[in-house]
Parts: structure tokens; sequence; C-alpha cells
């Protein structure tokens, strides 16, 4: 007899809904050929080597690729030693709370903030602070009292964990003025910044500001990159930049030991990716397309969205934040939405203190063009029935 198996992705779309909910990739712009090729590039360039147990810092080849192409796309020198290899930003999220906080630590958020991210944090459970943010991003006047409260308490923050490009909901860069004030507070009182850098290769109209790993003396920022929005989430794959020191924490840890570094397989078939020239090909197919999307959702949500809607129209990244209009609460235009058939994410998910209840997400990555004009559609009509 067959059995049933539920289906193999995260994801499961719903029939006739514009699921403006998910921050993933449409399958139709994953590199399928380009992986394919690769696969066999890796396997005949290294053999029985690409499916070994890895180094414990990552594959070689691609560390030394991502080394030059940080070189060369942002001006910044980083040694080899100074790159570790990882599964990905949640992986890496984890990997440093597990080297570098203790259960009761404070970790300072951003409000509003990954929400995913913040679960991982949780799962170390770590004493979380938000810090609200404004359109040039985490608001320093903000992060100065959090700083002087915690000093009252007897306490220091051990880790602020920020998205300072293309941030995931709002879409808005966190200003160059206030980059270099962040790295100031860290050297200050000594926490480290957890920079999640997911959304650089996205950049539509905009060149991706300096990471704030650029702007700070080594050991300060632990700037962790990923190929899950360049590329494909399904690789899981991704990199920290960090200094040697702490680089060889990670690589001196247990689970590297025993593992080698996390799919290294995949890193591998990467690597001959990237040396190809199929990265760059497909990440300005992607800049394109996406480009495309966000446009059209621009457009579409000026034009469906009631009086006394707001959006930010972000230079890069997945998302447009929308605010409702004054005294709306998103939650309260998700059971409207549900009879419209479309789903977004409420404001009230993505943070920890209560800020945001009159905003939503909205990821324009998914749907193409035609679907996006629909669903802003929907979402209007669900705000007004709501309202
Ligand atoms: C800000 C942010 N960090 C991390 C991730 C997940 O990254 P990865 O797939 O590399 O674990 C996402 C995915 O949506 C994200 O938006």
């Amino acid at each position: 007899m067959m059995t049933m198996l539920p289906p193999p992705t995260q994801m499961v779309l719903r029939e006739g809904y514009c699921e403006f909910n998910y921050g993933q990739p449409d399958p139709d712009l994953l590199p399928v050929d380009a992986l394919r090729r690769a696969a066999a590039m890796a396997l005949d360039t290294f053999g029985p080597d690409t499916l070994a147990y890895g180094a414990p810092e990552g594959a070689w080849p691609l560390l030394a690729w991502i080394q030059e192409r940080t070189r060369e796309r942002e001006g910044v020198t980083v040694a080899l030693d100074e790159c570790i290899g990882t599964a990905g930003n949640s992986d890496a999220i984890d990997q440093v709370c597990t080297l570098f906080t203790r259960p009761g630590d404070v970790a300072i958020v951003e409000s509003p903030t990954y929400h995913l991210g913040l679960k991982i944090l949780r799962d170390h459970h770590l004493d979380l602070r938000a810090v609200p943010m404004d359109e040039s991003g985490l608001r320093m006047d903000a992060l100065d009292a959090t700083l002087a409260q915690l000093g009252r308490e007897g306490k220091q923050a051990r880790l602020v964990y920020t998205i300072p490009t293309f941030h995931n909901p709002t879409g808005v860069n966190l200003s160059l003025d206030r980059r270099r004030a962040l790295v100031d507070r860290a050297v200050r009182h000594g926490f480290l910044i957890l920079e999640d850098d997911v959304y650089r290769e996205l950049a539509y109209d905009v060149v991706s500001p300096p990471a704030l790993f650029s702007l700070a003396p080594r050991g300060v920022v632990l700037r962790m990159g990923s190929f899950a929005k360049s590329l494909a989430p399904g690789l899981r794959l991704g990199w920290i930049n960090c200094s040697a020191e702490q680089a060889r924490r990670f690589a001196d840890g247990g689970l590297r030991d025993s593992g080698g570094a996390p799919n290294f397989t995949a890193a591998m078939m990467v690597a001959a990716l990237c040396r190809s020239g199929d990265f760059d090909a497909h990440v300005a197919r992607l800049r394109a397309a996406y480009r495309e999307r966000r446009d059209a959702l621009a457009a579409a949500l000026a034009r469906h969205l009631p009086e006394g809607c707001a959006f930010t129209t972000p230079g890069g990244g997945y998302f447009i934040w929308v605010t409702l209009p004054a005294g709306m609460d998103a939650d309260a235009v998700r059971h409207a939405a549900d009879a419209h058939r479309v789903a977004f994410i409420p404001g009230g998910r993505v943070s920890i203190d209560g800020r945001g209840r009159e905003c939503l997400r909205l990821a324009f990555s998914l749907m193409k063009p035609a679907q996006l004009e629909e669903g802003a559609r929907r979402l209007g009509a669900a705000i007004a029935a709501a309202a």
C-alpha cells in the first residue's frame, strides 16, 4: 500500500490564496539548472572529497570565493581565518548563542524584527529587550535609554541582534551615522553586534550600505551572510565574518569536531557555481525580477489601499511594511483577509513590546506581478471591511 507522505517543503500554499505571508523565493526563480551544472563540476573537480566530512571551518573553495567577493563588492579585506561556513543565518544565530551567550544574558532586538530569529534567541533563554526603529533604522536615543536602564538593573547587554540592510519586516536601511553610532555603543558597552546581512545581494536601485562589520574593530561584529535569498534556502548555507579568534571558537566546538562544517557537499557545489559566473548571472536575474515585483506591489497598494494607509518602498529585500489607518489593529484585519483569501504577517507577531500592531508585513518575493496586483486589491477590500 502507498503511504501518503506530507509535503517535503516548509511552505504549503493554499489554493486560490494571495500569500503575502511567506518571506520565500518564487520557486520559478530557484537556480535548478545552475545547481545541476554545479553538482557535476564539483564532483568532476574534487571527486569523493565533495562527499566527505568537511573541514571544521567550512569548504575552503567557497570561503575563498566569499573573501574575494567581499573585497571586490564591499571593498573590505577579510582574512581567510575571519570567515567560517554556516548552515545559513538561522544556524548562525543559534551557533553564536550557543558559543557566546549563557541563559539569562541580555539580547537587544529591534522592534519590529525577524520573528523567527526571535524564536531562536528564545531557545537560548536570553533576556530579550526591544528597541524601536524609525525610517532610519534602530533608534539610537532609545538604544541609549535601554543601555541606561540595564545599568540601573545592574545588567549589561551581551548582544544586539540587528538586520541593518533591507530590514525584515520594514525594508529600511540603518543610516550610516547610526551604523557608526551603533558600533561606538558596542565598543563602549562591550556587547557583540550580531549583524544579519541576509538581503545584501538583493539591492534593486540603491547600493547596499556598508556592513557594520566593515565599520567596526574586529571582534565587535559577527556578520552573518547566507545563500538562502541569493540562491536557494534549501541549500542551508551561509557564513560568518568575525575575528580570527571568534572563528576558532566555532571551528573548535564539539559540533564541528564531530561533524565537520555543516552542509559541506552543498558548499562545494555552491563554490563551483559561484566560480563559474552563474552566481552573478543569477543574482542579476533576481534583482530584475524582484525590482519589478516591488514596483508592481507598490503601485497596486497605492491604487487599492484605503485612505489613511501608508507603506514603505524598500530599496532591496523582500518586504513592504504597511501602516493601517489610525486606531486599526492588523490582527483585526486577519479575519476579513481570510474571507478575501489574502494572507500577511500582522505587526504584533514581529515585535516583543506590543509595538507595530497597526502594521503588517507583505512579502513581494513569492508572487508574480499580476498576483501581487490581485493581492493588493483583496487586501484593500479586507482593510475597508475591517475598518
Ligand atoms: C532577517 C532574516 N534572517 C534570517 C533568515 C533565514 O536565513 P537562513 O535561511 O539563511 O537561515 C531570514 C529568512 O527569511 C530573514 O529574513
